[in-house]
């Protein structure tokens, strides 16, 4: 009985103190409306970061949130962003961190300051430890016009179908553009499914201009270098997020490149340790321009810098050699193109007769297919002996990692109003992973 008048007096003290910091806004604030709601996961994955925008400095930048009841606060800060172009438009982005919420729990939150409220949204937490399955879609390459899946995905994501997204570069075309009204109509665009399920990224080609600006500001990643690149553990899976692009805008920096390629050995060499990769076998990594891809257009599909290097050095597939990872995962081109396990343009095919049953080297899966308004890619009429699969399809991917020995992915083609038009098991039953054994 003690126990719950006392609880019930806290109970009444921390909704008064809510109410009492309501209450004192000391001027109207035009321009002070949340928008652009989206939310990614932070350092762990029960800490979720919500990012937003308002166009007047609002001074403060809170979310309120709870399980069933907005009990709680959070307080974070914004920083002023300035667009690269003539104009020179501004905007306050905020960000608040979530810390530690319990697992596998619904929350619901809203956004904002003494100035303005979002409304309300709410996201599933992922459970706790590796032995459940992750959902993702997974996609590239879409614009705010022609987003031929934009409506499939965020019917998709409502319908607690996803526990994440990856969207692999290329977003808006481009938010930049227009003194980046572009960038902000898109991720109002994105909200229906960005501020309810996590919203990882990459940065793309698109998202050159003013050094990644638009990019770095607007998406709050895990990580020290999360403009760049940045992991983190789901479920059976550790998923590695990485810039090809440094590659190819080098007036950024030739340093970058080492930097990644330094910091992506590191990485996947812990997550290879013998006792990780037990705990949590499947190594999964995603950038924006294909190691390998079938498009006719010769330009687009020279990407052979992030696969060897430059001059030959800092190549990253020997990485992905090296370290087992099973999957990689692509977009820039507007289509989708899946390979058998491929090494250096070979193809190592699985055992038991089948190509993805312990494959001996990674799988390549290019999905730059969501919609955009350059449309589709074309493909060279000789499909190459390392392609599976390929579709000119606008469409997604759909990802599941069952549990530590199978992955299950299936293409959503929008053409075909959402019918599936491809799929795979990836199943590695071994303990051994294929590490070094072609070389
Ligand atoms: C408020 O936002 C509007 C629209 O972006 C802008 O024109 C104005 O300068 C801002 N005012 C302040 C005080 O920041
Ligand atoms: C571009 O941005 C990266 C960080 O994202 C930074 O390390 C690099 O120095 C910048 N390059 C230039 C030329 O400003
Ligand atoms: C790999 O497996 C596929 C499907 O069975 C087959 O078509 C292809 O020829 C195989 N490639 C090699 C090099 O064994
Ligand atoms: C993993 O999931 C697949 C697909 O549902 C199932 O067939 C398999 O038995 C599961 N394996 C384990 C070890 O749970
Ligand atoms: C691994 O999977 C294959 C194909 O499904 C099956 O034939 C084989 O018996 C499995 N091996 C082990 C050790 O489970
Ligand atoms: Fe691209």
């Amino acid at each position: 009985m003690k126990i719950i008048i006392i609880s019930m007096l806290l109970g009444i003290c921390w909704a008064r103190k809510l109410q009492i910091r309501e209450a004192g806004p000391t001027y109207v604030c035009s321009h002070c409306q949340p928008e652009q709601i989206h939310i990614a996961f932070g350092e762990k994955v029960n800490d979720i970061v919500v990012t937003w925008s308002t166009f007047n400095d609002t001074q403060e930048s809170r979310v309120q949130y709870g399980v069933g009841i907005m009990d709680k606060e959070a307080i974070g800060s914004s920083k002023l962003f300035i667009d690269g172009g003539k104009l020179m438009r501004s905007q306050y982005i905020h960000t608040v961190t979530l810390k530690d919420l319990k697992f596998n729990t619904r929350y619901v939150y809203h956004a904002g300051s003494v100035y303005g409220w979002s409304e309300e949204f709410s996201f599933h937490t992922p459970p706790a430890g590796e032995d459940w399955p992750v959902r993702a879609a997974i996609y590239g390459d879409m614009g705010n016009k022609n987003a031929h899946s934009l409506s499939y995905l965020q019917d998709e994501a409502q319908r607690n179908h996803f526990d994440m997204v990856l969207h692999v570069g290329d977003f808006a075309y481009d938010m930049d553009s227009n003194n980046a009204l572009v960038g902000d109509e898109f991720m109002r665009q994105i909200q229906p499914l960005a501020a309810i399920v996590p919203y990882m990224t990459c940065p793309g080609n698109h998202e050159q201009a003013y050094n990644f600006s638009n990019y770095g500001a607007r998406f709050t990643m895990p990580g020290p270098d999360s403009t760049l690149f940045y992991s983190f553990d789901l479920g059976p899976v550790h998923f590695v997020s990485i810039s090809t692009e440094v590659y190819y805008f080098t007036h950024y920096g030739l340093k970058l490149i080492v930097n990644q390629y330094n910091w992506l050995r590191e990485d996947l060499a812990k997550a290879n340790l013998p006792e990780n990769r037990r705990r949590r076998p499947w190594l999964v990594v995603m950038g924006h321009r294909p190691m390998y891809c079938s498009e006719s257009n010769d330009i687009d599909c020279s990407c052979e810098y992030t696969r060897t290097g430059l001059l030959g050095v800092y190549g990253l597939e020997p990485l992905l050699m090296e370290f087992g990872v099973d999957l990689v995962i692509w977009a820039h081109e507007h289509s989708y193109e899946r390979t058998w396990p491929l090494y250096d343009n070979k193809v190592y095919n699985g055992s038991y007769d089948k190509p993805y049953v312990n494959p001996g080297a990674p799988v390549h899966i290019i999905t730059g297919s969501a919609g955009c308004k350059e449309g589709r890619d074309h493909f060279l009429n000789d499909e190459p002996k390392w392609s599976a699969f390929r579709s000119q399809d606008f469409g997604y991917t759909k990802f599941k990692a069952f549990n530590t020995t199978h992955i299950y992915m299936e293409q959503v083609s929008v053409d075909l109003h959402g019918r599936v038009i491809d799929s795979m098991w990836l199943v590695k039953n071994k303990t051994v992973h294929f590490t070094n054994t072609h070389f």
